[in-house]
């Protein structure tokens, strides 16, 4: 096993996690080895496979004009829509010809050092199981859909996939630190619920939004969130719900733009300044903002989740 003691070297041994570098609680199901992988994908049923494409035609009906076009593309790229829940095997193979990916099954969410070291190995991992009718509409764990139909189009994109390996890459670094949370903040605003700029507007590319009805429309046309422009630092000190809509989204110009402010970033600088909690709240417009939007924060101001409050 490596040790932190020479984290930034290599990449194919799964980093040991030090005791004093805090994660979240998970417990590794018995079956599951070192690197959290299944033996082999789920054998999925007649249902699940019909449940997989309800949700894909439902996705198809939101996201053309508000999905990104990378997105759209590698929907295409993928074959995607040939009905079922898609083959790893396949997948990975079509993958591997376009950037060097591949996905591989998981049970669960999976600790942040194994997810960061799958990644830094053009890996990624995806649950295994699929929702089901009764919980059609809404799932806070990532399932197969989620990971597959949500992230997986966008890693056909050659700029994108690599900013992901370099994002698991940045892992290695934000343990030494013991700044993780930051990190995932970064993920967050940009992997599951990026936005980026075209030429006919604003559209989508993290999973987060793609792999759901409501937040497709809710990020990109909605008066209620902020849209500000991508600055990393202020993004790794900003905090996010789980369970709702964003109160803000981060806009990217390209992907390479992206690729370039996570790579060329002295992490090891921005690490030390900064707090073990987040500094901004999930609503705030800041001084330093290139504010493309500011939102109304109506949704918000009217309960939420949970509240009668219509996602405008
Ligand atoms: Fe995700």
């Amino acid at each position: 096993m490596a040790t932190l003691a020479n984290p930034e070297t290599d990449f194919t041994i799964l980093p040991e996690l030090p005791a004093d570098v805090f994660t979240a609680p998970l417990i590794k199901p018995e079956h599951v080895g070192d690197d959290w992988l299944e033996p082999a994908q789920t054998q999925y049923s007649s249902d699940d496979d019909a449940i997989w494409n309800d949700l894909f035609a439902r996705q198809m009906q939101v996201l053309p004009g508000r999905a990104a076009t990378a997105f759209m593309e590698g929907l295409d790229k993928l074959d995607l829509s040939r009905g079922g829940v898609p083959d790893f095997g396949q997948l990975s193979e079509e993958l591997d010809k376009l950037t060097g990916w591949s996905v591989v099954p998981v049970p669960m969410l999976i600790p942040d050092h194994v997810f960061f070291w799958h990644l830094a190995n053009r890996r990624f991992p995806a649950g295994n199981f699929i929702r089901t009718r009764e919980t059609f509409e809404y799932i806070q764990e990532p399932d197969v859909f989620h990971d597959v139909f949500g992230h997986v189009p966008m890693l056909t994109d050659p700029v994108y996939a690599d900013y992901m390996q370099e994002y698991g890459r940045a892992g290695w670094k934000a343990m030494r630190y013991n700044r993780l949370k930051a990190l995932g903040a970064l993920y967050w605003y940009t992997v599951e619920f990026g936005l980026i700029e075209e030429a006919d507007g604003i559209k989508a590319y993290g999973a987060g939004i793609l792999s759901g009805p409501t937040e497709a429309r809710f990020a990109v046309e909605a008066k209620s969130p902020n849209r500000i422009m991508l600055n990393v630092d202020r993004v790794m000190r900003t905090d996010y719900v789980i369970s709702d809509l964003q109160p803000t989204y981060f806009v990217i110009e390209s992907f390479e733009d992206l690729y370039r402010q996570t790579v060329e970033r002295d992490f090891d600088r921005l690490y030390r300044s900064l707090a073990p909690n987040f500094t901004y709240a999930n609503s705030a417009v800041i001084d330093v903002d290139y504010v493309v939007n500011r939102g109304t924060q109506e949704y918000h101001l009217r309960g939420g989740r949970g509240s009668d409050a219509e996602p405008i």
